[in-house]
């Protein structure tokens, strides 16, 4: 089964090509690097000792896609290509609305026409807003997103499925990601921001690297045990593999499903730091500073679902993310440039 990866050149992709290798799928990737390395392509590959078919383009190319589909004729779509910065995305919003919908759009289009309809999508549990429950189920009903990325991912996930509902040979998986960290084992690809960090585990691994002096952590007086807020944080291996079992639910007839992606446990911005001090002998200075604007307290899975349908559940703990965050940033102290 041939798979084609959106996108496969940033984080979570990279180490989902590596896990689909491993399984046995041909992966062939697609990204257009505006936020990511092109070394990461022979990173991956020195890794599953297998060549990948890339192609540096940009998903609202109909054009290079219709090359694409051509030369490849993938049975699947795995579709991460997206920007993916919150902050940003305040500021941005056309760029987001054009780079995220249109080019799902596009690619859709060129799918169908190939007679490729199967698909699974890249979401997130931003789509649940503050959420009406936690442990966040499925069911929990769609939230009110605080910025233009959330409104992507959310009105995505409403398109597809109304592709779905009018044409049912598309099979439709979105994977709803709770907080992806962690990195390879190999320590050779992981998260590679961009400028300052906004999300918490790279803020951490660089003020431990000397790159920050120290952490920011935003708001102590949530309702939260210690007020800090909680996350899910998920090891992308775990996340990976997640994909690789999706895969099931692209067989002929399985239709529209969603899953969270998660580990079910919520951590506090101070467990983190404690965590992370203990898996890697570090010290995180940090300071206490004001709750962060779009920020809820408390987000996490029921990772069930997943657990019963598709048989996956996640593998790594708490120790394992801290320990492979810090390989990979001491490792690349300055990511993937030299
Ligand atoms: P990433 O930025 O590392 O990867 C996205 C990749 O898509 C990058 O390599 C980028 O170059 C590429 N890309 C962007 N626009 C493109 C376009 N128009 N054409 C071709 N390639 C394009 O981000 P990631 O963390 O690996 O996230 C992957 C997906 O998962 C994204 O859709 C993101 O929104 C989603 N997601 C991420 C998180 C997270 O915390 N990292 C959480 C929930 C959902
Ligand atoms: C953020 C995005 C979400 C996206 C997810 C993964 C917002 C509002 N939400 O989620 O849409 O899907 O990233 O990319 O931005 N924290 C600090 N100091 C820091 C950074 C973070 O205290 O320097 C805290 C935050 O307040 C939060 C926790 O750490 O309580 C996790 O933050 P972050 O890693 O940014 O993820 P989310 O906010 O959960």
């Amino acid at each position: 089964m041939k798979i084609l990866v959106t996108g496969g050149a940033g984080f979570i992709g990279s180490h989902t090509v590596v896990e689909l290798q491993n399984a046995g799928y041909d992966a062939v990737v697609v990204d257009n690097l505006v936020n990511a390395s092109p070394k990461v392509i022979a990173r991956v590959e020195a890794i599953t000792g297998k060549k990948i078919p890339f192609y540096e383009a940009d998903i609202r190319d109909r054009e290079a896609l219709e090359k694409i589909f051509e030369q490849e004729k993938p049975d699947a779509v795995i579709h991460f290509a997206g920007l993916k910065a919150v902050g940003e995305s305040v500021g941005l919003p056309w760029e987001y609305y054009e780079n995220n919908v249109s080019g799902t759009l596009t690619l859709l289009d060129v799918m169908r026409k190939n007679g490729c309809k199967n698909i699974i999508f890249s979401s997130s549990a931003t789509v649940y807003g503050d959420p009406a429950f936690v442990p966040i189920t499925e069911e929990c009903p769609k939230g009110t997103c605080t910025n233009p990325y959330g409104w992507t991912k959310w009105m995505l996930e409403q398109i597809l499925t109304d592709l779905q509902f009018a044409d049912k040979e598309w099979n439709v998986v979105l994977l709803r990601y709770f907080n992806p960290i962690g990195a390879h084992k190999s320590g050779t690809i992981g998260e590679n921001p961009n400028g300052v960090p906004n999300n918490l585990m790279p803020y951490i691994t660089q003020v431990a690297v000397g790159k920050l002096p120290q952490l920011h952590v935003y708001g102590d007086d949530y309702d939260t045990h210690d007020g800090t807020g909680v996350r899910d944080y998920i090891h992308v291996v775990d996340l990976a593999l997640g994909h690789v079992k999706a895969l099931k639910k692209l067989e002929p007839g399985s239709g529209l499903n969603i899953y969270n992606l998660g580990t079910g446990v919520g951590y506090s911005v101070l467990d983190i730091v404690k965590n992370f001090e203990e898996a890697t002998g570090k010290k995180i200075p940090y300071v206490i500073d004001p709750r962060r604007a779009g920020d809820i307290a408390t987000c996490y899975s029921s990772a069930k679902k997943a657990q019963e349908e598709l048989g996956w559940e996640a593998q790594y703990g708490i120790k394992e993310m801290c320990e492979d965050s810090w390989r990979w940033q001491s490792m690349n102290p300055n990511g993937y440039d030299e």
